[in-house]
C-alpha cells in the first residue's frame, strides 16, 4: 500500500496557530477530487474551507468535529484505493474545542501517532524575530512569545530568552476557568502585543447630523460614509496610513484599506476590511460592506478579507457611548474610535502609533475629516431636494434661455416640477443659436465647400475650381436655419410645459425675481439691451438657476469703443450684420472665435491679419496641436498670424479702419482694413441682475459656483458662461443638467477633466480630457502615442493629410485620460474619444475593440495597441 497522503490543518492566516474542526464536508470512504472541499475549520478569525490538492479516498484516523488541531498536523488522510480506507477516529487529542487547554501545544490534536510528540512551534512574533528553537520551546512551555523581549542580534528572541521568561502573572480568582476559544486567544494576543506600541490619543468633536441625513438619502451606511470620508482625508494626510514594521521599517502605503470592527453573532470581534476607500465610489463600498458584514457576523471571511488594514475604525456611536478610545495593534498606523453624537458632536478619538505619526499629523487629519463630514454634499451628493418648503409661484425659475438654462429647465419639468424660463429674447437658444456656434458653422460650411473645390482636380473632378460666394444667399439660408431652430425650441419648451417668459430677470430678494420687459424686442438675432426702469411683474421661486451667459469682452484699446459705435469694429455679437464679407480684415485675439473667423473670411477671399497678444494661439488646446495649426495657418495664401503682438490704437471709419500694433520684435506696424473683428474673450455682465439682493457671491464679475453648480446661496444655482471656465455650449448644457440633478437631490457633478471642445478651423483642432502636461500637473504618470494624418488612407485620398491624433493614457491603469486632434473630421472622430474618456476606458479595451475598415476610427485601435506594446516593453526593461 502506498503511503497515505496527509491532509494537514492548514495555516490560513499569519496569526493562526491551531484550528477547530467545524464540519466534515465529505465522509470517510468518499471519493475525493482535487479541489474538493473536505472540511471547514475555524481559525482565530473566521470559518474557512479545507481544500485538497489531489484525488483519493478520504480516510482516517480522522480528527473529530470540535477537536482542536495545531496547524500543519494531520486532520485526515487520502488513500489511493477504497480498500485502504481506515474509518477510525483519531484517538489522540480529540479534544473538544471548549475543553482544549489554552496553549496551542496542549491542544495538539494530532490524529496520527507520529504527530503526537511533534509539537508545532508558535508563529513568529508580530513585533520581532524569533529563532525556530525559541518558537518550539515557547510552544512546549505554553509561553506567549509576544511578551518576550529578544536579546539576540537585532532583538531576535532566542531559546534562552524563552527559558528565562517569567511565568505569566496570575491573580487567583474563584472558579475553574475555561480555555479561551481561538478567536478570543487571537484578540488577547493582539491586545497584549499592543503594549509594545508607543501610542497617543487625540480627540476632536464632529457633528454627524448632516452626514447621517446624506447617508440616509444615499441609502448607505453611516459607518461606510465615515470610512469613505476617512479614505479621502487619509489621501490628503498619507502618514495616517503608514505602518511601522520591525526592525525600524516604515511601509508608506498609498492604498487606503480600512478595517472596521464588527461584533460576531457569537460575541467575538471580527475586523473585515474595506479596500481602496480613497478612490472607490460610496455605493460600491457600501455594497462590499453589506456582504462583508453579513459574513463577518457568522465569521465566514477569507483571509484576504481581514488582513492588511493599516487604519481601523471602531464605531460605538449606536450604543450611546459618550466617549471611548480603542487600542491600536501592531500593523496599524492608527485606530479611530467613534462615540455617539451629542450636542457637542461625536467624539472622534484617534489612537496612533507614534513611531509613524506625530500629534500634529493626527490633528490635521481630524480637521480635514471634520470638514468632509460637515460638508457631505461636496463628496456624497445632495441629501434630498434643494427646493425649500414654501408656497412659491414656481418650484424653479431659470434665468437665461441658452443651452445651459434650456437643458436645465427641460430636465426639471421632466421630473414634474413647475418651471419658468425667463429669457430676454423672443426665442430660446441664447448665444449658441443666434450669435455663436450655429451661425458660425453655417459660414464655416460655405467656406468648407469652397476650400474643398481645390482638391476636386486631384480626384479627377474638373469644372468646379472657380467657386463663387453669393453672400446674400448664404445669409438668407443661415438666418432661416436659426429662425427655424428657434421656433422649434420654443415649441418644444412650451410642449413640455416650461413657462417661457420673455423679459430681463432681476432678483428682488432670495426668493423673488422681477421680470423687466422694458428691453424686449422682436429681433431674436440681436442681443437685448439691459432695460432701464422698473419691472411690473415679479414671481417667487423655491430655487433659481442663473444662466445668463457672457457677452464679448472688449479690452480698453484706444479707439475700440469708437470703432464699436461706428461699426468698424465688430464682435461675435455684431459680425452677423455684415452686408458683405470684408476684403481686408484684421482679427484681434486668436482664441476659438478669432481663429475660426480669420480662416473663414480667408476662405471667402479676404486678406487677413490675425493678432494675438500671447506667444501662442488657442490657449485651451494641447500645445503641439496649437503649434502645428499655427504652422498650417501661416501657409495659407492670404493669412498672417502674429503672436506676441501688442495692439496700439484703432481709428478710421468702416471700410478704412486703421490699426497700429507692434510685432514681437517691437517693430511698429500699421494696417488699413475694411473692418476689425475683436475676438478678445467673453466676460459675464452682472449689472442689473440684482445678485446682491439675493446674496449670490461673485468674483471679478464671474458668479462663484462649485462642481454641483451651487452658488453661495444653497437654493440658487449658476451654470454656463456666467460661472467662467470653458465657455462652451455643451459645457453649459452639462452644467444645466448638473444643476437640475442637484435641485432634484441627485448626485451629479461637472468634471472639466472630461470635457471637450472642437475648434472649427481647417483642419479642426479638438480635445477631450487632459493633455499630458495637465495630467502631469495632477500628479499622474502618463504616456502618449500619436499618429500623423498623412499615413492614413482616407486622409490621402481626400488630400486631408495635415495634422495628427494623440492619445494620453495613465501609465499605471492604462486608462485613456485625453485624446487630442488636429484633423479634418475631428468633430465626428472625437465622439469615440469622448466615450473613451467619459467611460474610463483602458488602452486594452480600445485596442481590442473591432473598428470598421476603411475608416479613420481604426487609428484609435492602432494607437492603443502601439502604446500598450511600448508600455509592456519598457516595463520588461525596467524589471531586467
Ligand atoms: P478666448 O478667450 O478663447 O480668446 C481670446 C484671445 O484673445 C486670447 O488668446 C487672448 O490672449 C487674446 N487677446 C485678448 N486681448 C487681446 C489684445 N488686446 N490683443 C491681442 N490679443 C488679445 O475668447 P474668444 O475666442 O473670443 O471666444 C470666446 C469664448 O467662446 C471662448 O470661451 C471660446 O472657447 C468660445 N467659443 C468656442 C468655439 C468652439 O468651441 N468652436 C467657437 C467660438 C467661441
Amino acid at each position: 500500500m502506498a503511503e497515505p497522503y496527509v491532509i494537514k490543518m492548514p495555516q490560513l492566516s499569519d496569526t493562526m496557530t491551531e484550528g477547530v474542526i467545524v464540519s466534515w464536508e465529505k465522509n470517510v470512504g468518499d471519493a475525493v477530487k482535487r479541489g474538493d472541499i473536505v472540511a471547514t475549520v475555524e481559525t482565530d478569525k473566521a470559518v474557512m474551507d479545507v481544500e485538497v490538492f489531489r484525488d483519493g479516498y478520504l480516510s482516517g484516523p480522522i480528527a473529530p468535529v470540535d477537536s482542536v488541531v495545531p496547524v500543519t498536523l494531520p486532520i485526515a488522510y487520502l488513500v489511493e484505493s477504497k480498500s485502504d480506507v481506515d474509518s477510525s477516529e483519531a484517538k489522540v487529542a480529540a479534544t473538544p474545542a471548549a475543553e482544549a487547554a489554552a496553549p496551542a501545544t496542549a491542544a495538539a490534536a494530532a490524529p496520527a501517532a507520529t504527530a503526537a510528540a511533534d509539537v508545532a512551534p508558535v508563529p513568529r512574533p508580530q513585533a520581532a524575530k524569533a529563532s525556530p528553537l525559541a518558537r518550539r520551546l515557547a510552544a512546549e512551555a505554553g509561553t506567549d512569545i509576544e511578551r518576550i523581549s529578544g536579546s539576540g542580534p537585532g532583538g531576535v528572541v532566542t531559546a534562552t530568552d524563552v527559558q528565562r521568561a517569567p511565568a505569566p502573572f496570575e491573580v487567583p480568582v474563584p472558579g475553574n476557568g475555561r480555555p479561551m476559544k481561538s478567536m478570543e486567544k487571537a484578540i488577547a494576543r493582539a491586545m497584549a502585543s499592543s503594549i509594545s506600541m508607543p501610542t497617543f490619543r487625540v480627540t476632536s468633536h464632529i457633528h454627524l447630523e448632516g452626514l447621517m441625513n446624506a447617508a440616509k438619502a444615499a441609502g448607505v451606511s453611516v459607518t461606510v460614509a465615515i470610512a469613505r470620508a476617512c479614505g479621502l482625508a487619509i489621501a490628503q494626510h498619507p502618514k495616517m496610513n503608514w505602518c511601522y514594521q520591525p526592525d525600524d521599517k516604515l511601509i508608506e502605503r498609498s492604498q487606503v484599506d480600512i478595517g472596521m470592527a464588527v461584533a460576531a453573532d457569537d460575541g467575538g470581534l471580527v475586523v473585515p476590511i474595506l479596500r481602496d476607500c480613497e478612490k472607490r465610489d460610496l455605493s460600491e463600498l457600501n455594497a462590499d460592506w453589506k456582504d462583508l458584514v453579513a459574513r463577518a457576523r457568522t465569521r465566514h471571511l477569507n483571509p484576504e478579507e481581514f488582513t492588511g488594514a493599516t487604519f481601523q475604525i471602531s464605531n460605538m456611536g449606536m450604543f450611546d457611548v459618550s466617549y471611548f478610545d480603542a487600542i491600536a495593534t501592531p500593523g496599524l498606523a492608527a485606530i479611530l474610535a467613534i462615540s455617539s453624537n451629542t450636542e457637542k458632536g461625536s467624539a472622534f478619538t484617534v489612537t496612533a502609533d507614534h513611531r509613524v505619526i506625530n500629534g500634529a499629523d493626527v490633528a490635521l487629519f481630524l480637521s480635514t475629516l471634520k470638514e468632509l463630514i460637515h460638508n457631505p454634499v461636496d463628496w456624497m451628493g445632495p441629501g434630498g431636494s434643494a427646493i425649500p418648503e414654501g408656497d412659491w409661484d414656481y418650484d424653479v425659475v431659470v434665468v437665461g434661455g441658452g443651452p445651459g438654462g434650456e437643458d436645465c429647465a427641460r430636465d426639471l419639468v421632466g421630473h414634474k416640477l413647475k418651471v419658468a424660463l425667463v429669457n430676454d429674447a423672443p426665442f430660446p437658444g441664447g448665444e449658441c443659436l443666434w450669435r455663436g456656434c450655429i451661425p458660425s458653422k453655417a459660414w464655416r460650411a460655405a467656406a468648407d465647400r469652397m476650400r474643398d473645390r481645390a482638391d476636386d482636380a486631384l480626384l479627377g473632378v474638373s469644372g468646379t475650381a472657380r467657386a463663387k460666394l453669393v453672400w446674400d444667399d448664404l445669409e438668407q439660408h443661415r438666418r432661416k436655419v436659426l429662425e427655424t431652430r428657434g421656433e422649434m425650441a420654443l415649441k418644444t419648451d412650451r410642449g413640455v410645459r416650461i413657462d417661457y417668459l420673455q423679459g430681463f430677470g432681476q432678483f428682488v430678494d432670495e426668493h423673488t425675481l422681477a421680470i423687466n420687459t422694458g428691453g424686449n424686442n422682436d429681433d431674436p438675432h440681436a442681443r437685448a439691451a439691459i432695460p432701464a426702469g422698473k419691472a411690473e411683474k415679479s414671481i417667487t421661486f423655491g430655487c433659481a438657476v442663473i444662466a445668463t451667459g457672457a457677452p464679448p469682452f472688449v479690452p480698453p484699446i484706444p479707439g475700440a469703443a469708437e470703432g464699436l459705435a461706428s461699426g468698424g469694429v465688430l464682435t461675435s455679437d455684431t459680425v452677423w450684420s455684415l452686408a458683405a464679407p470684408p476684403k481686408k480684415l484684421a482679427v484681434i485675439g486668436a482664441g476659438a472665435i478669432g481663429v475660426e473667423m480669420a480662416q473663414i473670411f480667408h476662405d471667402f477671399g479676404a486678406r487677413v491679419t490675425l493678432l494675438e497678444a500671447q506667444p501662442r494661439i488657442l490657449a485651451e488646446v494641447e500645445p503641439e496641436i496649437a503649434k502645428q495649426l499655427t504652422d498650417i495657418l501661416e501657409q495659407e495664401p492670404r493669412l498672417e498670424v502674429v503672436t506676441g503682438a501688442a495692439v496700439g490704437t484703432i481709428s478710421g471709419t468702416p471700410g478704412a479702419m486703421k490699426l497700429a500694433y507692434s510685432d514681437p520684435q517691437g517693430k511698429k506696424r500699421n494696417l488699413t482694413v475694411d473692418c476689425i473683428i475683436m475676438a478678445t474673450g467673453k466676460r459675464p455682465v452682472l449689472d442689473g441682475l440684482g445678485l446682491e439682493a439675493a446674496g449670490v457671491a461673485s468674483e471679478r464679475s464671474v458668479v462663484t459656483a462649485d462642481s454641483r453648480c451651487r452658488t453661495s446661496v444653497p437654493h440658487i444655482f449658476a451654470v454656463g458662461d456666467v460661472i467662467g471656465g470653458l465657455m462652451l455650449a455643451h459645457t453649459a448644457a452639462q452644467q444645466g443638467r448638473v444643476a437640475a440633478a442637484t435641485i432634484l437631490g441627485e448626485n451629479m457633478q461637472y468634471d472639466q477633466d472630461r470635457d471637450c471642445g472642437v475648434i472649427f478651423s481647417r483642419p479642426q483642432a479638438a480635445f477631450v480630457g487632459l493633455s499630458a502636461e495637465q495630467a502631469k500637473a495632477q500628479g499622474m504618470e502618463v504616456a502618449e502615442v500619436k499618429v500623423p494624418m498623412n499615413i492614413d488612407a482616407k486622409a490621402m485620398i481626400n488630400n486631408e493629410t495635415h495634422g495628427l491624433i494623440k492619445i494620453v493614457a495613465d501609465k499605471a491603469t492604462h486608462r485613456v485620460v485625453g485624446v487630442h486632434f488636429l484633423a479634418d473630421h475631428a468633430d465626428t472622430l472625437i465622439g469615440e474619444a469622448v466615450m473613451m474618456v467619459a467611460g474610463n476606458m483602458t488602452l486594452e479595451q480600445v485596442g481590442e475593440a473591432i473598428h470598421p475598415h476603411p475608416t479613420q476610427t481604426e487609428l484609435f485601435g492602432d494607437m492603443a495597441r502601439r502604446l500598450l506594446s511600448r508600455l509592456r516593453r519598457s516595463k520588461k526593461k525596467t524589471k531586467a
